[in-house]
């Protein structure tokens, strides 16, 4: 009862660790490398470069809208003058946040729904016999549905579809060259949720005529919202007479990082461009068209239609943020993982000294300190632990036997005066070497170990 009472009283008492300073030079600086490193880490790399006090939010919510301006004028020399204004060449017209802008197309005026030979250019179209075009069946990948017939004259079925199907080839220069000249004018509304932080790219500016002259340029106009598609082209580096023939495709990414902490004008855009579509060289896989029709009815009231396979250059904007401010919880985190690290030196330092250096044995007397009774046994405690070892120590004996005879040689050398100190009941087990520390306090005992090795 008495034991149990001492070890509550025990709790009470405040525990310290007693350090043992090594005057060497090595390790010492070795040790303060290592300090200034973490150091320098901690505020160099955590706190200034990526801003380690910081909560930080990507998920950011984000609007976009798109208008073009710009006509074209387009001669062909069958159809004559067309003008195309922003509602016939972006499709979709709504201005979303990809939007595809017609460069070339292949027009197939007034088809009407009638009987006319498939195209050569459909491998399932062509025949050399009625047989070969069965009736009722559609043509794989073709315009039309057979009507058993072969026509000699072109060497293909003939079908049931909108006729005359499409023939004519695509133009090898592209139609709508003055595509390159058009603007798009790129709106931007941003919104980090966690931080209720709104913003948009366009400029808040005093001067009103601002937006109406402004074209982007990242060093000139770097917050202008209105882009110069010839220079969107030419800034992932292909060239937009080249990419109008057969279409391709181009991403528009804006990029917001911002930091809360400073001021709001701060938050700006960071605009940066990229052709999608890479294999550019490859003839079979470049390029981007589809079709589409105008339906109109003739006085009779009888349908027709205009069908236009369009090449052209499609844009995606996308868009992407990250926005950090300062608080308390990642300031602690970020300043425990340096104090982590600083002990982890120490540990490395403690490892070299103590079992890498010719004078490791003499550190490792000095640090491990093993005690032994005294006799005596002035201290209640060690005299209730004694009692408690000569318990277990008969058990321990086989399996301990090499052990207790190291202990037991360099107890004797101490003295040999008792078999309660042979029994050396407190050795803790898992010190790297074991040292009797029978030392009588004198005053020649210094707590401050100085030791100069020559190495
Ligand atoms: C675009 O505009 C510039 C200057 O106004 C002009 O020199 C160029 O020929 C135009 N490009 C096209 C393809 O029309």
């Amino acid at each position: 009862m008495a034991a149990r009472g001492g070890f509550f009283l025990s709790l009470l008492n405040y525990k310290t660790e007693k350090y043992v300073i090594a005057e060497n030079r090595k390790i010492g600086i070795l040790f303060r490398l290592y300090q200034l490193a973490v150091l320098g880490y901690i505020i160099g790399w955590v706190f200034v470069a990526k801003k380690g006090y910081q909560e930080k939010e990507e998920a950011i919510q984000t609007s976009v809208f798109t208008k073009l301006k710009g006509v074209a004028l387009t001669n062909d020399s069958n159809k004559g003058l067309h003008l195309w204004g922003a509602e016939d060449y972006v499709i979709p017209p709504n201005g979303e946040q990809v939007f595809f802008v017609v460069t070339n197309y292949i027009e197939t005026p007034n088809q009407r729904l009638g009987f006319c030979p498939e195209s050569d250019r459909v491998p399932d179209g062509r025949c050399t016999s009625d047989d070969d075009c069965e009736e009722g069946e559609t043509v794989i990948a073709g315009n039309g549905i057979k009507t058993g017939v072969c026509i000699n004259s072109t060497g293909t079925c003939e079908v049931h579809a909108w006729c005359p199907v499409e023939y004519s080839p695509r133009p090898q220069e592209p139609l709508l060259s003055a595509a390159e000249n058009f603007t798009v004018y790129i709106k931007n509304f941003i919104r980090f949720p966690n931080f209720n932080f709104f913003r948009s790219n366009v400029l808040e500016t005093a001067e009103a005529n601002y937006l109406k002259n402004c074209t982007y340029d990242s060093e000139t106009h770097p917050y202008c919202p209105i882009f110069h598609l010839g220079n969107l082209v030419s800034w992932t580096g292909s060239d937009f007479q080249e990419m109008a023939v057969k279409g391709g495709s181009v991403g528009i990414l804006i990029e917001w990082k911002c930091d809360l902490d400073k001021d709001y004008s701060l938050c700006n855009p960071q605009y940066s461009f990229t052709r999608l579509d890479i294999n550019i060289n490859n003839s079979v896989t470049s390029g981007y068209n589809f079709r589409y029709a105008k339906h109109f009815k003739d006085p009779k009231g009888e349908s027709f239609r205009t069908l236009y396979k369009v090449y052209g250059i499609r844009f995606d904007i996308m868009v992407n943020g990250q926005a950090g401010k300062f608080s308390i919880v990642p300031t602690i985190i970020a300043l425990g993982s340096g104090i982590a690290l600083l002990g982890a030196g120490a540990f490395a330092c403690d490892m070299i000294l103590l079992y890498m250096m010719n004078t490791s044995s003499f550190y490792r007397e000095r640090k491990f300190e093993i005690i032994n009774f005294n006799k005596d046994g002035k201290d209640s405690k060690a005299a209730h632990r004694e009692r408690r070892s000569k318990k277990s120590s008969v058990e321990k004996e086989a399996s301990n036997s090499i052990t207790r005879e190291d202990e037991t040689g360099v107890a004797a050398a101490e003295s040999q005066s008792s078999s309660v100190e042979r029994r050396g009941p407190t050795i803790p087990r898992n010190t790297g070497q074991r040292y009797s520390a029978l030392l009588s306090p004198g005053p020649d005992q210094k707590l401050h170990v100085s030791f100069s090795p020559r190495f």
